[in-house]
């Protein structure tokens, strides 16, 4: 048999993700070639192996800003993830302090505010779009929240995620006046900041007292790692949110459990992260000629590391393909990737859904369906199809 996956098909946003195909290329071909020339790792094993080995793969964004590799951008362009190590580990330690653990507990009050508020809203009209309404505004909400920017940020965050420039970088084809808005935004405070005498932002205060070999960061360096950090923590986790609010509204006996028992809303959150991985695929590529699974791969051959196809492997989980808040260990997946690269805004995200659920089950009696409407495969994240909802209040 010889099986092929290609995981960038767009046909998967409207019809969902063939996870039967996937349990097939799993059993028969877990390395399996993909139409653009790269292999697609569907196993658990292979998948946690590549994460950690971060002297044998290394990350490459390139194709996802519309450009061929890292080796053809400027290496001030390059995202945290393309950053090799030891610097890699340095620039990391900026973003920790910036958004990290500690960060989200002073602002978890203020992303109550936001569900309250976002929710009031919806209650005010006979029909809602959980996605608009709900899941799309609050991690730009957040994250404006985050980085100490003004609150209408955020409908510029959303403008860009919508508009596509997001994902885009200087270097990017096409892209006008020399940089995308994003970093055009961010080049603008920074000079603001800078003029200051103590920068008042804390996370531009971070990045300009930085030194790498005692040398301060350059403006592009610093603007392209501020844009990073919006382009990584929005869509994301819009996608997170799109599935929990989602199920919750298609599962009227999820809906009760969860509300008689509010304990089991973290678990509901990382049983979606298994199932429903709001990040399918990330990529990497060979540092060297080496050999996965008998199949020997050139230097800086494309892999697709496939975290939704780790995240139901049989070998790890019991009966995979179902959704369960029983499993022994429920934070036991790949959903927020692994090793030295693993999500630095996991904490913030984790903290978003289970608010964002709370507040509904607190404060909704019911959500139903509206009858004849479509509603976006579960995952299905990254489109940006509306949820229609009747929100019936306690
Ligand atoms: C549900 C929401 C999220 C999911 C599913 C998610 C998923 C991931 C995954 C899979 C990776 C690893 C990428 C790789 O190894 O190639 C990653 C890295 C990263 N994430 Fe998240 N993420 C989420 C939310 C966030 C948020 C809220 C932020 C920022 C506030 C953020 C910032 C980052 C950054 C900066 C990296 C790169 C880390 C590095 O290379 O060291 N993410 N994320």
């Amino acid at each position: 048999m010889s099986l092929s996956y290609n995981p960038h098909d767009p046909a998967f946003l409207i019809d969902g993700i063939p996870f039967e195909q996937l349990q097939k290329i799993r059993a028969h071909q877990p390395i399996c070639p993909t139409p653009t020339g790269a292999w697609y790792l569907s196993r658990f094993s292979d998948v946690d192996a590549v994460f950690r080995d971060v002297e044998g793969y290394y990350a490459d964004l390139g194709p996802i800003t519309g450009l061929s590799g890292v080796e053809t951008i400027p290496r001030d362009q390059w995202f945290l993830s393309e950053i090799p190590e030891p610097k890699h580990a340095a620039m990391r330690r900026l973003f920790n302090t910036s958004f990290g653990p500690h960060r989200t507990k002073e602002i978890a009050s203020y992303i109550r505010t936001v569900c309250d508020g976002l929710l009031d809203r919806m209650l005010e009209q006979d029909v809602s779009d959980l996605h608009v309404g709900y899941a799309m505004p609050i991690p730009s909400l957040v994250m404006a929240n985050v980085l100490g920017l003004p609150e209408s940020t955020s409908d510029l965050f959303m403008e860009w995620s919508f508009d596509g420039s997001l994902m885009t970088r200087p270097e990017t084809p096409g892209v006008k006046p020399g940089r995308p808005a994003v970093e055009e935004y961010f080049l603008a405070k920074l000079n603001e900041q800078r003029a200051l005498a103590e920068p008042d932002n804390h996370v531009f205060k971070i990045f300009l007292e930085a030194r790498f070999d005692n040398a301060p960061l350059e403006d592009q360096e610093i603007i392209t790692q501020l844009h990073f950090m919006i382009q990584a923590g929005v869509h994301t986790t819009r996608g997170l949110l799109v599935h929990v609010v989602q199920r919750l509204l298609e599962d009227p006996e999820l809906f009760e459990r969860l509300h008689n028992d509010p304990s089991l809303i973290p678990v509901y959150v990382e049983e979606t992260l298994r199932h429903d991985s709001p990040v399918q695929r990330v990529t990497r590529r060979c540092a060297h000629a080496t050999e996965i699974g008998g199949i020997t791969m050139a230097k800086d051959t494309w892999l697709e590391v496939g975290i939704a196809s780790a995240n139901r492997d049989e070998s790890l989980y019991e009966d995979p393909e179902s959704f369960r808040l029983d499993r022994p260990n429920p934070k036991n997946h790949l959903g927020f990737g692994g090793g030295p690269h693993i999500c630095p805004g996991a904490t913030l995200a984790r903290a978003e859904a289970v608010t964002a659920v709370e507040v509904l089950l607190s404060r909704l009696h019911s959500m139903e369906m509206l009858p004849g409407a479509s509603y976006p495969p579960i995952p299905g994240s990254l489109s940006h199809q509306e949820i229609p909802a009747r929100l019936n209040p306690r």
